[in-house]
C-alpha cells in the first residue's frame, strides 16, 4: 500500500450515518461517516454483485446493499451473511482539518 493520501471530500460533504460514493482512476469506492463521528472506506461495489453500496443503507455500523439486502461492516469489510459471503476491501481514511482522505493503492 503507498502512503499517499487523495483528498475524498470535506467532513460535511457525508452526514452522520450516511455514505458517499467516491470514484477515482477508473475505481470506486464508498466512504461513510458514523454516528460517532468516524470515516471510513470501503470498495464501492458489493462483492456479490456489481452493485455500488453508496445506493444502500447505513445503519449502526452496517451497510446493507441495495440489491439483495447484503450486509457488511463498514469499519473492516467483514461480511455479514449470505447472500454477501466475501468481505468487502477497506482502506485507510483521516480527517485533516475539515478534509477527509484515503488511501487507495
Ligand atoms: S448485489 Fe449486494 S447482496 Fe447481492
Amino acid at each position: 500500500m503507498s502512503n499517499i493520501w487523495i483528498d475524498v471530500c470535506g467532513t460535511e460533504d457525508i452526514d452522520e450515518e450516511d455514505v458517499m460514493r467516491f470514484d477515482y482512476n477508473d475505481r470506486t469506492f464508498a466512504v461513510y461517516r458514523s454516528a460517532d463521528d468516524e470515516f471510513f472506506g470501503t470498495d464501492g461495489n458489493c462483492t456479490h454483485e456489481q452493485v455500488h453500496l453508496a445506493d444502500g443503507l447505513v445503519m449502526d455500523h452496517i451497510i446493507e446493499c441495495p440489491k439483495h439486502n447484503g450486509r457488511f461492516d463498514y469499519r473492516t469489510g467483514k461480511a455479514q451473511g449470505a447472500p454477501a459471503c466475501i468481505n468487502l476491501q477497506t482502506y485507510p481514511v483521516k480527517v485533516d482539518g475539515s478534509r477527509v482522505l484515503m488511501q487507495v493503492e
